[in-house]
């Protein structure tokens, strides 16, 4: 939180659109204009700073899978950094192109470009090149990327990993998915806290067909867990219209909060 010179308190919010919303993760390069669309009018004319973050989907998993770039050996580098950095490139004007025409000030800021990874861990994420960018009056959009890593040449930097990055500066992160929240033993959490793991397989909402090359709900749950030491840390469903902008204005609206 800052204080500006006129007194006024601003708040910053941290909000990661995640794959599974924008894009079909079972269809290559499938994009849900219409979904991205409404979540941008969801974000704009708001009072508070805004970081969007925004996940890989059918654009960024297909190509990190087939190239192995999550794991320790990843194949054909120099191919592989091109090509998925390209289709990450894509999905990221596309969601660029729609802020701006909202009137939102969306700069893009490749995940890629401002973090650093050793065997797979991320080890550094430039904070300042974000407050500089907000300072500015502008909305940094930060992506998942394929990002340098001084053991395995590249990796794979999710979003999840710049939302962990980015927490401490921030008073509220926001996960956007396409479930309703944390669900344990088949209800919707409202708090969801440490002691509740593990989760049973009915409690994972996700589509065992799709491709996701960054990890399982429990390690997400585990970071929310950490985050939510420097800022609230709240996961929504971003198919159902207005629970975005209503959790932004701190108004009730169905979601899970994760604390320690
Ligand atoms: C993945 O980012 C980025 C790439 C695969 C290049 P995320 O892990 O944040 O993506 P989603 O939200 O799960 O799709």
């Amino acid at each position: 939180m800052q204080q500006e010179e006129t007194g006024q308190v601003i708040t910053l919010i941290l909000i990661k659109l995640g794959g599974s919303v924008l894009t079909d993760k079972a269809v290559p390069f499938s994009f849900d204009e219409k979904v991205t669309k409404r979540l941008s009018i969801e974000m704009k004319n708001f009072s508070d700073q805004i970081i969007v973050v925004h996940g890989g989907g059918s654009f960024g998993h297909p190509g990190a899978e087939r190239y192995g770039l999550n794991t320790d050996k990843p194949r054909e580098v120099p191919k592989a950094t091109a090509e998925v950095r390209n289709d990450m490139r894509r999905m990221n004007q596309k969601i660029i192109d729609i802020l701006i025409d909202e009137g939102i000030d969306a700069v893009s800021m490749p995940g890629g470009l401002v973090t650093r990874y050793s065997d797979g861990e991320l080890i550094s994420l430039d904070q300042k090149v974000f407050t500089d960018h907000l300072a500015l009056g502008t909305t940094p959009v930060t992506f998942g990327d394929v990002a340098l890593d001084e053991k395995r040449g590249v990796t794979i930097c999710s979003g999840d990993d710049i939302m962990y990055g980015l927490a401490q500066l921030a008073d509220m992160a926001v996960f956007v998915t396409n479930v309703d929240g944390i669900f344990k033993n088949g209800s919707l959490v409202e708090v969801f806290t440490e002691d509740m793991l593990p989760l049973t397989v009915n409690d994972i909402h996700s589509k065992k067909e799709t491709i996701d090359v960054t990890g399982s709900m429990e390690r997400k749950i585990e970071l929310m867990l950490d985050m939510s030491e420097h800022c609230e840390t709240y996961v929504v469903n971003g198919l159902k219209p207005g629970r975005l902008r209503s959790l932004i204005e701190n108004k009730d609206t169905l979601c899970t909060r994760v604390e320690r």
